[in-house]
């Protein structure tokens, strides 16, 4: 069968991410300037089974680049796992005239791609928008860099209370089971340790910080955690710290969805936007069910099978880092 390429589909899904709306902006301006035409489809793939589709142009894209958010909504669909589901959107994407579909979001949506994919013969590439940047094959999601800057700055303003009071402070980021904003933000705010999943098998991540002497030379003290089961979360490992060492002044803040928001810094709006532009590329490459990833400064094309597999490595080193230049 010949492989037309006239009209895209165009989503986010998942939870939002900074910068998502560049990466809406790019994939539609460089769709439009290749001659192929833009259909928004909002609240995800949940939109896509109800048929919320509309036509897209380029004034719909002004002024959004500099916005948090995601001007088309977003959504957790349960009804995409159904095979009903599918079907539906599938016959949604027919009855458009939908030719390829551009989904932005985390692992979530690239498994609810792979498998659609997999019934269906509809191109699709993604585009990795989650703030965990936990996403096989790609240095970078659009998304985490803005995260990290909006925690590092809470932390800042944390730390300043903390000093004050001499407290010790324990600060839960986001992240899902993936540990990469909590070890980052804590190398970057000076944390004096970050508590992550990723580190489950070795000694007690707690006993380890108490042996080192975390607060030899220090009457306040900030340790980043992960939320995360694993870790016990900010408020399980606060509670076993009054316990074992009821001489320091716990504190716990938990930072929440205020890391989601927030206007994306120049990398992530950088970064949606050569990944919006290559997401056509590849699709006039006739390429399929791949995310676009980013690897030292260069565009790469992953598997979806191999950007949800779930292992991406936590540079262990960080860790040590942060030991080093915490004393
Ligand atoms: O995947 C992004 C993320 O923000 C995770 O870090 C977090 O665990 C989850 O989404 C929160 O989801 P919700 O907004 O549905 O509470």
């Amino acid at each position: 069968m010949e492989y037309k390429l006239q009209t895209i589909g165009l989503l986010t899904s998942g939870g939002d991410s900074p910068g998502m709306n560049a990466a809406i902006r790019a994939v539609t301006r460089a769709a439009i300037f290749n001659g192929i035409k833009v259909k928004a489809i909002y609240r995800g793939y949940k939109g896509l089974i109800s048929g919320e589709i509309h036509d897209f142009y380029t004034q719909d894209v002004s002024n959004i680049i500099q916005q948090g958010g995601t001007i088309l909504k977003t959504a957790r669909s349960q009804e995409f796992r159904s095979a009903e589901g599918r079907q539906t959107a599938y016959n949604n994407i027919k009855s458009h005239g939908i030719d390829a579909l551009i989904v932005i979001g985390g692992d979530g949506t690239f498994s609810g791609a792979r498998v659609f994919a997999q019934e269906y013969n509809v191109p699709i590439i993604g585009l990795p928008g989650t703030i965990d940047n936990d996403l096989w094959g790609t240095d970078s999601t659009i998304g985490y860099d803005t995260a990290l800057n909006t925690i590092i700055e809470a932390v800042d303003k944390i730390r300043d209370t903390a000093s004050s009071h001499e407290r010790l402070f324990f600060i839960e980021v986001m992240g899902r089971d993936a540990g990469f904003l909590a070890v980052n933000s804590a190398l970057a705010s000076g944390a004096e340790a970050a508590i992550v999943p990723e580190r489950q098998t070795d000694e007690d991540q707690l006993d380890q910080l108490i042996r080192n002497g975390f607060r030899k030379s220090k009457n306040s003290s900030i340790v980043i955690v992960a939320e995360s089961e694993i870790t016990g979360g900010a408020n399980g490992l606060a509670e076993r710290m009054r316990k074992e060492h009821p001489e320091y002044d716990v504190r716990v803040t938990i930072l929440g969805h205020i890391q989601r928001g927030g206007r994306p810094t120049a990398y992530d709006r950088i970064l949606a936007s050569r990944m919006g532009v290559a997401a056509i590329d590849a699709l006039i490459d006739e390429q399929r069910n791949i995310m676009i990833g980013i690897v030292n400064d260069q565009i790469v094309h992953v598997p979806f099978t191999k950007a949800i597999k779930d292992d991406k490595p936590l540079n262990d080193s960080l860790l040590g880092v942060i030991q080093i230049l915490s004393i």
